[in-house]
């Protein structure tokens, strides 16, 4: 550590007085500005339903269940109510919750449902098919949102999807690209290729996607409400064709879902106050344990991109994959050690361990006894009173198990892929976990998605978000450092590429231009092994939403526009709109 100072301290003496920490406007499109509401989402027309239900006098979270309904017709291979979810509201007057609708296993789970007689995983059981789905928490979480915290009747709120559902939308070639090779998976499941695919082929831009049997679920939602979907005809016919295609869902697990209101998980990072998901999601607690580690480092001098800023980062996130990895899991099931965690003096502890020139060893670090893009969506909003609401959903993988109930129109998730099938095996993120995320009856895997609000001298600052499977969370972290430590505007801090460690497999992976070939081998003489990881789907997307100003630096200088919305430019359907 102290030679660590001393080798940072230098670089600051060096260059402090030539350079500011704040970056100049980088290649990214201007911040969308707006002074009432902004609403950020991956799809335009679910944002403009958004600020739509501002403009008539919904707040922040009536506009967020509209956006839920909205992207499950406009955006399906996300946005979904077959899936499950997370919301986090800050509200005007600094109270803060968090909404938990993530899909819980079927009473028919079993920790061993996965694997073959030889206790091997079976390749696609977790991932593809009516075994593979959670029961679904979205239409209960929307409710349970709206009945407490919004303000206009969920006719209301439901409406524009279920016009956009039963008319249909036309699609623009940013909607194409979000059903890029699925074709072969949707085509498996007659009732998915019947809405998702013409004549088995993918749709072009230009062409119409109606969705007669989802505008019928929706309209019955809209006039009967959750029981609609949990008591009545919808659970019924997807219990009925998980029964008849290998599936272990039953009516009883629909009849007995509950969404929690739980305690967001709270840190200050250089006195700003970041709310975000608890257990059964890992990604605030990892958020928060690796900016504890980071708040030790001169992070803003040392540069984004630099050999040294980008050690420090990945060590964080090593040492925190493990603790995420093998000791968090759904709050009912298991102890989890948030408190230590998230604890100041647990980071250092970390700091202590990290060498300054060399790449720690993922394999030193499993613990004694050991044995989770665009497949999610994520949305940010805030209201002209100040009501910020953050929601991260997903079907898992992309359009999730690839199958829809005859019938409903809706396509169900393969959420139980984020349980630990067998411990010490990757799943679809290349996540390795532990028991703490086994599979038991009515449990809830653990989750990356970490939807964030970040507040400064009890004023909203900042709502981010991102889907991207395991980097959910250093996307997440990624921007929050961007605009804090380096100064870059909301679209710079979205759009900047990024890095990633998830302590197994032990790789940095790099998107294209992360980072440059001298910092790539100042890198690879620390140890670390660094690999360029070009498939863009993973790396999310993240929609962000700034108060006050474009940057630190614009709102420092006051009179920058109160909101500034961003969408990820890795994005092509998505919008920040405002009003
Ligand atoms: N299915 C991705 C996550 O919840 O982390």
């Amino acid at each position: 550590m102290p030679s660590f100072r001393l080798k940072t301290l230098s670089i600051t003496l060096l260059f402090a007085s030539s350079l500011t920490p704040w970056a100049v406007q980088a290649a990214s499109p201007e911040p969308v500005k707006a002074e009432h509401g902004m609403v950020v989402t991956a799809q335009h027309l679910a944002s403009d339903i958004g600020v739509a239900v501002l403009k008539s006098g919904g707040n922040a979270v009536d506009a967020a269940v509209a956006v839920g309904y909205a992207l499950a017709v406009t955006y399906p291979t996300a946005g979904n109510i077959g899936g499950g979810g997370f919301m986090t509201i800050r509200f005007k007057d600094g109270k803060t919750t968090f909404l938990d609708f993530r899909e819980r296993a079927p009473q028919a789970a079993t920790k061993t449902m996965y694997l073959d007689a030889k206790g091997n995983v079976v390749d696609g059981l977790s991932t593809e098919g009516y075994l593979a789905v959670g029961v679904p928490g979205p239409v209960m979480g929307f409710e349970m949102a709206r009945s407490r915290y919004g303000t206009k009747p969920l006719a209301e709120l439901i409406a524009p999807a279920i016009a956009l559902a039963k008319d249909g939308f036309v699609l623009e070639q940013g909607d194409i690209d979000s059903f890029e090779g699925e074709t072969d998976r949707l085509a498996k499941d007659p009732a998915a290729a019947a809405i998702f695919l013409k004549d088995g082929k993918p749709f072009v831009a230009g062409e119409k996607l109606i969705q007669a049997d989802l505008a019928a679920s929706l309209s019955s939602i809209a006039e009967k409400g959750t029981d609609a979907f949990y008591k009545g005809a919808i659970a019924d016919q997807i219990v009925k064709a998980s029964a008849e295609k290998g599936g272990v869902l039953a009516k009883a697990d629909f009849e007995r879902y509950a969404v929690r209101e739980l305690e967001p998980v709270k840190c200050n990072y250089r006195g700003y106050d970041i709310v975000s998901s608890p257990p059964p999601s890992s990604g605030g607690v990892i958020i928060c344990e690796i900016l504890n580690v980071l708040e030790g480092y001169p992070i803003s001098y040392m540069g984004y991109g630099a050999a040294d800023t980008v050690h420090v980062m990945i060590e964080a996130m090593r040492h925190a994959y493990v603790d995420r990895n093998t000791s968090l899991g759904d709050p009912d099931f298991v102890e989890n050690p948030v408190a230590k965690l998230t604890d100041k003096a647990y980071a250092k502890d970390i700091r202590d361990k990290i060498d300054p020139f060399r790449a720690g060893v993922s394999a030193t670090l499993i613990p004694k006894g050991f044995g989770e893009s665009k497949e999610t969506t994520h949305y940010s909003i805030i209201d002209d009173e100040g009501n910020a609401v953050a929601v991260t959903y997903t079907l898992n993988g992309s359009f999730g198990a690839g199958v829809v109930a005859p019938g409903t129109g809706i396509l169900l998730n393969n959420e139980m892929d984020d349980f630990t099938a067998k411990p010490g095996v990757p799943n679809l993120y290349g996540l390795v976990q532990g028991e703490a995320n086994a599979i038991a009856p009515g449990k809830t895997p653990l989750s990356s998605m970490s939807p964030t609000i970040i507040s400064k001298d009890g004023k909203p600052f900042m709502v981010i978000g991102s889907p991207g499977g395991a980097r959910i969370i250093t996307i997440t972290l990624e921007a929050i450092l961007n605009v804090i430590d380096h100064g870059m505007n909301i679209q710079e801090a979205v759009d900047a590429p990024r890095v990633h460690h998830q302590w197994l497999p032990d790789k940095v992976f790099m998107e294209p231009y992360a980072l440059s070939p001298d910092t790539r081998k100042l890198l690879s003489a620390m140890g670390h092994n660094v690999q360029i990881d070009e498939s863009w789907t993973i790396w999310g997307q993240a929609t962000g939403i700034l108060v006050g100003g474009e940057s630190l630096s614009d709102i420092e200088a006051g009179g920058g526009a109160r909101y500034n919305g961003a969408v990820d430019s890795r994005i092509g359907a998505g919008a920040a709109r405002g009003y």
